[in-house]
């Protein structure tokens, strides 16, 4: 999969590959690996080590339910730009988005939740915001036609962010997501408990 996105710098949406392991590494650790991890699940542990980064690109395989692409800055100079091979203009990988699926065969199969992290350094750029529209627009919507790992066609995303988590709650409102609920205390993070909106977009209309 290649999806690039209209962002300054450039960016793109791709597979995850073992060679970026060490920017999985670097971004999931330190002080900055703290605050990206800060509302995001226990199955991004800290400290994030080598064996985490290889298990997790080993596991994003397309097939599986868990489904997670590297957001990547590429290099768009003219004396290293090769459009035959999007891959050689990959300069770091710098986040993750991506969609848990439902077991097909059961009543939510035609749900999915959103996932997403953008590396500390590059908040506030207006990156995630593009990264979720391009992946919805390129990789979801499709799926909202024909869904290969269902019967029925993916019809609603959703996303839980804490509510102290402006920025995400701010991306998905940007890209058409709407605030179902809010759970109290849903999360446990750190010694806190977080309240989390729940946020869903619809490929089709709500039903009145
Ligand atoms: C949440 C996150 C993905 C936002 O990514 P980002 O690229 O910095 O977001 P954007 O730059 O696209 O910002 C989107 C909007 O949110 C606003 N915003 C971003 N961070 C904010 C913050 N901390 N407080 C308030 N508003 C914020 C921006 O101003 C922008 O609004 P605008 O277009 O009206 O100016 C990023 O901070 C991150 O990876 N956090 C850690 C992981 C995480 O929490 N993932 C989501 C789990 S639900």
């Amino acid at each position: 999969m290649w999806i690039e996105v209209p962002t300054q710098p450039t960016i793109a949406i791709t597979k995850w590959v073992p060679s970026m392991a060490p920017f999985l590494l670097k971004h999931l650790n330190g002080d900055a690996g703290s605050a990206v991890t800060r509302f995001l699940r226990n199955k991004i542990p800290q400290p994030y080590e080598q064996k985490d980064a290889d298990d997790f690109i080993a596991h994003c395989s397309e097939e599986k339910l868990f489904t997670s692409y590297a957001i990547v800055l590429l290099n768009t100079s003219d004396s290293n730009s090769n459009g035959d091979n999007n891959s050689q203009n990959i300069l770091a990988a710098i986040g993750s988005i991506g969609l848990v699926f439902n077991d097909p065969t059961d009543i939510e199969a035609h749900v999915a939740e959103l996932g997403y992290w953008l590396a500390q350094e590059y908040w506030g750029r207006g990156i995630m915001s593009a990264v979720v529209g391009a992946f919805i627009k390129n990789f979801a919507a499709p799926l909202s036609i024909s869904h290969h790992r269902a019967d029925v066609p993916l019809r609603k995303i959703y996303a839980y962010a804490a509510i102290e988590n402006k920025g995400s709650c701010k991306v998905l409102e940007l890209n058409g997501f709407v605030q179902e609920g809010l759970l109290k205390q849903y999360a446990w993070k750190r010694g806190e408990y977080h309240d989390c909106a729940v946020y869903a977009f619809f490929f089709k209309p709500v039903l009145k």
